[in-house]
């Protein structure tokens, strides 16, 4: 995780621009923030803390100069601390760095670089590059042969962006294994960790690969060097994201954006539906179906077994991609690897990409368009749910599973169930106007300490996916259970303290469910019901009802249940004083294993 930029303005300050920019990336991470362009030293302000904390306290738009590179940090080595802010210099100060992702070999080269006199100032990993930059700068090499010959004595991943005041009006990126991107306009290049990082500036975008290096040179522009020190072509990609849609408009959180967006999610991705058909055609001959995922996307993928196997009879499995690498020896060529990951960035799910590669063949369904995922991948399809700022992720979720619907559908040739599935947005705006009486049940529950989400069949999933984001923003421990499981356990934990959220649509596992609630209210619990107005069992007293209209039946509940519980996490969290954007502990995409 963590952000990085860097840029070189024509004649504008730096320092104003990198800390809008650091601002975007701040879902990232949030531990500290740091800036520092070369002028006649090194010029850097960082603190640990939120960047509008940092900002208020050191002014970091306050630093001359018309280049720079900035970082914010999700700390990995070394707590939040100012020494460990990024940027990092070397001995002299006159290198500095910023960087992403985890040097797995630090200790060693930081005792060896130790031996060698130098001095280090920080508990990071990160602080053994500027060092090793100097190293190779004081051989003789220039920065460019200096950066390649320390990134290759590097071991884990990295995206650098690095200046040095020996050579001026240049910023060098590489990256392994973490994002990197470019972007220009007529005199002004920039390189980021993503692209709503600097689409303000520039939507001529240049995606980056493993091992090569980005050169924003003042005269020569944007150079992109292969691994050889060759110059590579790279295609300039027009991005069609405005940066509104990166914008909070009016709302107060940009979760709270992004759920009220979730109609218009689903309908964009449904629009879809021709890419998709087109990667059906392509994947023919296929016997299983494995899934592999991280969070919420892990929930979106459950949604899919329980969806693919009422459709169709071939066999399906869900491996959190964390797990992946132990579990993957089945694999053969009639086995489709859907890997589905929001950002198209996360470690584990990459890794998993790179070991189905190998032995089957390989779908990502993806939202941020370019990332590695959709590079590495046999097949793609793309989310269309727009920049996702939250960290919780909300809008793209409801997106993948409108994806994998589309997907099931197609394979299973059951276009019949389209007409269906494209009512649903309507049925989402429905939900979204009950947010007032969300926002009262919210206040009812906020001090709880505990919560169970409980659910059968496609609705256990939506009890994980509920309890995962109560989590995530309200740091309420909470469980999401299959609710028929509740009485070989947790029923234990279960009185007048505990409440129970109970997903229940109507269909195939409505009665079962409902006898569970039944249970639970005999052992004390308060309920928080959502499912059809009409149930006698969720209107009584000690149930506070969440009434969806009867229409939407168990097999289409997956998207629109979803809404009431992320707005309930969401105004728990608000009615808590916590930031739902950013929870603590937590980045928005997580590209360390
Ligand atoms: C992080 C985010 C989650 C997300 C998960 C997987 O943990 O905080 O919101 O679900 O990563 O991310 P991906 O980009 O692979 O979907």
């Amino acid at each position: 995780m963590c952000g990085i930029v860097g840029c070189i303005l024509n004649d504008k300050k730096a320092a104003p621009v990198l800390l809008e920019c650091v601002k975007r990336l701040e879902y990232r991470g949030y531990d500290s923030v740091g800036i520092a362009t070369p002028y006649n030293e090194i010029e850097l302000k960082k603190d640990k803390g939120k960047i509008d904390d940092v900002d208020q306290k050191l002014n970091l738009g306050d630093i001359p100069g018309n280049m720079g590179i900035a970082h914010v940090r999700w700390a990995t080595h070394g707590i939040p601390t100012r020494e460990n802010s990024h940027p990092h210099n070397d001995c002299k100060n006159r290198i500095s760095v910023v960087h992403n992702g985890i040097i797995e070999n630090y200790k060693e080269l930081k005792d060896e670089l130790i031996r060698e006199g130098h001095l280090f100032k920080s508990e990071t990993d990160t602080e053994v590059i500027p060092h090793l930059i100097e190293r190779y700068m004081d051989e003789g090499h220039d920065l460019e042969e200096s950066v390649r010959k320390a990134t290759n004595d590097l071991q884990g991943s990295f995206a650098l962006a690095v200046f040095s005041l020996d050579e001026p009006g240049k910023i060098i990126g590489i990256l392994k294994d973490s994002p990197l991107i470019a972007g220009k306009n007529e005199s002004e290049y920039f390189l980021a960790s993503d692209v709503p990082a600097i689409l303000k500036q520039t939507n001529n975008i240049i995606y980056l690969k493993d091992g090569e290096m980005v050169i924003l040179d003042e005269k020569e522009g944007v150079v992109v060097k292969d691994v050889e020190g060759n110059v590579v072509e790279k295609e300039v990609h027009i991005i069609d994201w405005t940066p509104e849609m990166a914008e909070k408009g009016g709302y107060d959180h940009f979760m709270l954006k992004e759920i009220h967006e979730q109609p218009k999610a689903v309908r964009d991705t449904l629009m879809g539906a021709e890419e998709i058909k087109k990667v059906v055609k392509e994947i023919k001959s296929i016997k299983r179906i494995c899934f592999v995922a991280c969070g919420t996307s892990y929930h979106a993928s459950l949604i899919g077994k329980y969806l693919f196997e009422s459709l169709m009879d071939i066999p399906i499995d869900v491996v959190l991609a964390s797990e992946f690498e132990y579990s993957a020896n089945t694999l053969n060529q009639e086995t489709l690897v859907i890997l589905i990951t929001q950002s198209g960035e996360t470690a584990d799910t990459l890794k998993s990409l790179r070991i189905a590669n190998k032995k089957s063949k390989t779908l990502a369904i993806v939202n941020v368009l370019g990332s590695r995922a959709t590079r590495e991948a046999d097949h793609v399809i793309y989310t269309h749910a727009g920049p996702e700022i939250g960290v919780a992720a909300t809008k793209t979720y409801v997106s993948q599973l409108a994806c994998i619907y589309l997907l099931a559908i197609y394979m299973s040739k059951k276009e019949e169930l389209l007409e269906r599935l494209n009512q649903i947005p309507e049925e989402m705006e429905k939900i979204l106007k009950k947010e007032d009486q969300i926002i009262s049940i919210a206040h009812k529950y906020k001090d709880v300490q505990d919560f169970f989400f409980i659910g059968r069949g496609f609705s256990y999933p939506t009890a994980m996916e509920g309890a995962l984001k109560l989590k995530e923003i309200t740091y309420i421990h909470a469980e999401g259970y299959a609710a028929g499981e509740l009485k070989h356990g947790p029923l234990a934990l279960i009185d007048d303290e505990v409440p129970v959220v109970a997903v229940v649509p109507p269909g195939k596992s409505h009665d079962k469910t409902l006898s569970n609630v039944e249970e639970v209210r005999a052992r004390g619990a308060h309920v928080i019901g959502v499912g059809s107005k009409k149930d006698d069992v969720l209107r009584s007293e000690t149930v506070d009802l969440i009434g969806l209209d009867d229409e939407i039946d168990e097999m289409f509940s997956a998207i629109p249940y979803i809404v009431p519980l992320q707005l309930l996490s969401y105004h728990i969290s608000v009615a808590k004083g916590i930031d739902p954007d950013k929870p603590k502990n937590l980045a928005k995409c997580v590209t360390v294993e």
